[in-house]
């Protein structure tokens, strides 16, 4: 599986969305393409283009889509960074946008960011009125205060004070996977699958979408600076309720790899030999080192 391709064609197309939809002599905007452009692993894009495949539909529909949620994505990063939140400097392998440009304009970057993520799906030539409606739907539901707002809520609560198992998947189910979920929802749009695929794909990005949060708190713990491109040990240092605080790092590792077992199972019992490329990225997922 090549990937790349799929990399190459968002960081394109992104490219032509901030010149359709950004003034080019506004500090907003050159913030918004600093933290946006070239940059990030994509992986909620390609998680829709493989979705959309796996659904039998084209991936190259889904490239406005896939811009509006990487851009939705890299807003909840910028703010994520803001000193009232997590307080990171370094973002993407450089300076996090406030270091760059400041808070105000960071803070603005972020808004600037949100809006036009939902701007390109609403503009997206490729979707009927209809999808276009379904589509949004999905994205302020998942970014909204009872997707990602709610976790990053739970998640700023929970400093200096210790969640229950109950507490911290509920945390990490909103901050992350509800746009994880949003990506296998966007994948799907207007293809067809049956109530059993439905039910395997809702299945299989609720439990990667946690996953991927889990792995998130295990690099912040063991993982390389160069590499992630992103502070390490920014959970210790602001107190945070994490899957290695609760259960330590091994065990982390066991309900990661678990996790991702039964969400593989889900998709290959629904879909076949269909699947093949999606388990294979999944299996990245788990074992990543950024
Ligand atoms: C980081 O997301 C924030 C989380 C939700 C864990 P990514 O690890 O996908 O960050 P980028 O997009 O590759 O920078
Ligand atoms: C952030 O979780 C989730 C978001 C909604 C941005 P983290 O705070 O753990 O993400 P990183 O580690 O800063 O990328
Ligand atoms: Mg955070
Ligand atoms: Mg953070
Ligand atoms: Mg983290």
């Amino acid at each position: 599986m090549n990937v790349q391709i799929y990399i190459d064609a968002i960081e394109n197309e992104l490219e032509k969305c901030c010149e359709e939809f950004f003034y080019t002599d506004s500090s907003v905007a050159q913030a918004a393409r600093y933290s946006l452009l070239k940059a990030g692993k994509r992986i909620r894009a390609v998680l829709t283009f493989l979705t959309a495949e796996l659904c039998g539909g084209e991936w190259t529909d889904k490239l406005r889509l896939a811009c509006g949620i990487e851009m939705i994505h890299c807003y909840s990063l910028i703010h994520d960074d803001l000193p009232c939140m997590d307080n990171d400097d370094l973002r993407r392998g450089k300076p996090s946008c406030h270091k760059a440009f400041g808070e105000d304009t960071a803070l603005l970057a972020g808004d600037a960011l949100l809006g036009c993520g939902l701007q390109v799906v609403v503009n997206d030539n490729r979707l009927s009125d209809k999808s276009k409606v379904k589509a949004i739907q999905a994205f302020t539901h998942a970014m909204g205060p009872m997707g990602m707002i709610y976790g990053q809520e739970l998640d700023l609560e929970y400093e200096n004070k210790k969640a229950d198992k109950t507490v911290l998947n509920n945390i990490h189910r909103h901050k992350t996977g509800k746009m994880i979920s949003l990506a296998g929802l966007l994948g799907a749009l207007d293809n067809d699958v049956n109530e059993e695929q439905e039910k395997a794909l809702k299945l299989f990005f609720e439990n990667i979408g946690l996953v991927f949060q889990i792995i998130d708190d295990i690099l912040d713990v063991e993982g390389s600076v160069e590499e992630l491109g992103k502070p390490i040990g920014s959970d210790a240092d602001n107190n945070k309720s994490t899957f290695v605080s609760l259960y330590g790092l091994e065990n982390s590792k066991k309900i990661a790899a678990d996790m991702t077992t039964e969400a593989v199972d889900a998709i290959v019992s629904a879909f076949g030999s269909r699947a093949e490329a999606l388990v294979e990225y999944t299996t990245y997922l788990l074992e990543r080192k950024k």
